[in-house]
């Protein structure tokens, strides 16, 4: 498999930290030495599928194909504000697109997810091309009268075509229940049968434990996945990696002992997009030239779950008509 077309979308709103800072209890300092955000985007006019559209459109339009002969659309999506029909659903018909979809909620590793799912169909000759958008809202699951989550997450949309190729190399994805450390409850309608009526829980996590699991796992993954291909982090030009906190990408950055230039980010303008983050990096990378045919790119990212993932794919150059403007 491989990737021949990427988009991106992201709301206008642009929320600085002294923004938040004029109705919680917080600091522009607290805030870039802690997680290296300086801005975010946050939903304000715009729905999320108009986001998963935009990026959508924008990734057939770069890669060629047009949205009928697209075999699958996976959307990555935690939640947003339908249940049912899924995003995928909602954003299938408006597109184009003739074809089966689905959601998955693998959290902020979802992209990853989503792109290992498409290697199997593609593999086993289901599909040839599919439309993956991973799509996002985190910012209206946390509970905007505490500092604590609130200043991390954003809303976002980045999408990527794949089709048959000889990109991606090989996928790690691991799972283990650590429902403590980080989870939304929403509350479901309560039925006659019910003894307790539940109450929405906005976003809990705690930070430190999910900070540790964070920076443990995904060396586990990045070392393993290495070692396997015979490869040293020397030899990945450029590692993609979940746009959470700088400090967490830090340490993976110190224990593989590679340059900055290696680990490019984008939190510091969009904050914790959850699932998008990585495609949305991508394609805004890949628009400025920056990713070049033929680089060895990494994957890596952690999600609520706990639930992990990592990959490696040699980026193949895609033709944009426009050059991107950020
Ligand atoms: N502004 C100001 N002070 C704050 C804020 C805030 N927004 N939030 C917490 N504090 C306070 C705390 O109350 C604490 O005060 P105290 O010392 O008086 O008790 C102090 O700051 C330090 O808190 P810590 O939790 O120790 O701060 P830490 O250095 O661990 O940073 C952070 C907190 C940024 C949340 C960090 O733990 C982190 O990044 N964790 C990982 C979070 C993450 O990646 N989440 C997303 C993962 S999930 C996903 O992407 C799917």
């Amino acid at each position: 498999m491989k990737i021949i077309g990427t988009g991106s979308a992201l709301p206008e709103k642009v929320v600085t930290n002294d923004m938040l800072a004029s109705f919680l209890e917080t600091s522009d300092s607290w805030i870039t030495t802690r997680t290296g955000i300086h801005t975010r985007r946050l939903l304000s006019k715009e729905t999320l599928s108009e986001l998963a559209m935009t990026a959508a459109s924008l990734a057939l339009e770069s890669s060629g194909i047009a949205p009928e002969e697209i075999d699958y659309l996976i959307c990555s999506n935690v939640a947003n504000s339908y249940v049912t029909p899924s995003l995928s659903s909602i954003i299938l018909g408006p597109l184009g697109c003739k074809c089966p979809c689905t959601d998955l909620n693998g959290a902020c590793t979802g992209f990853i997810y989503a792109l290992d799912i498409a290697d199997a169909f593609i593999k086993t000759g289901r599909a040839k091309n599919i439309l993956i958008v991973a799509a996002e809202e985190p910012s209206r699951f946390c509970n905007w009268h505490e500092r604590e989550t609130s200043v991390l997450f954003a809303d976002g949309a980045g999408a990527v075509v794949v089709t048959e190729g000889e990109g991606f190399k090989d996928f790690i994805l691991t799972g283990d229940t650590h429902t403590d450390v980080l989870y939304y409850k929403r509350s479901l309608e309560t039925t006659p049968f019910d003894r307790v009526e539940e109450k929405t829980v906005p976003l809990v996590m705690q930070g430190r434990e999910v900070f540790k699991l964070a920076v443990r796992s995904c060396i586990r993954d990045v070392d393993t996945i290495l070692e396997r291909n015979n490869m040293t982090g020397s030899d990945i030009d450029m590692y993609l990696l979940h746009q959470a906190n700088f400090r967490i990408n830090d340490s993976i950055r110190e224990h593989l002992e590679q340059p900055k230039e290696k680990f490019p980010t984008n939190m510091q303008k969009y904050g914790n997009t959850s699932s998008a983050s990585i495609p949305i990096l991508m394609d805004e990378l890949s628009r400025a030239g920056e990713l070049k045919d033929g680089m060895n790119v990494l994957l890596s990212a952690f999600g609520g779950g706990f639930v992990t993932g990592a990959s490696i794919l040699k980026w193949s150059g895609i033709e944009y008509k426009e050059k991107s403007e950020e």
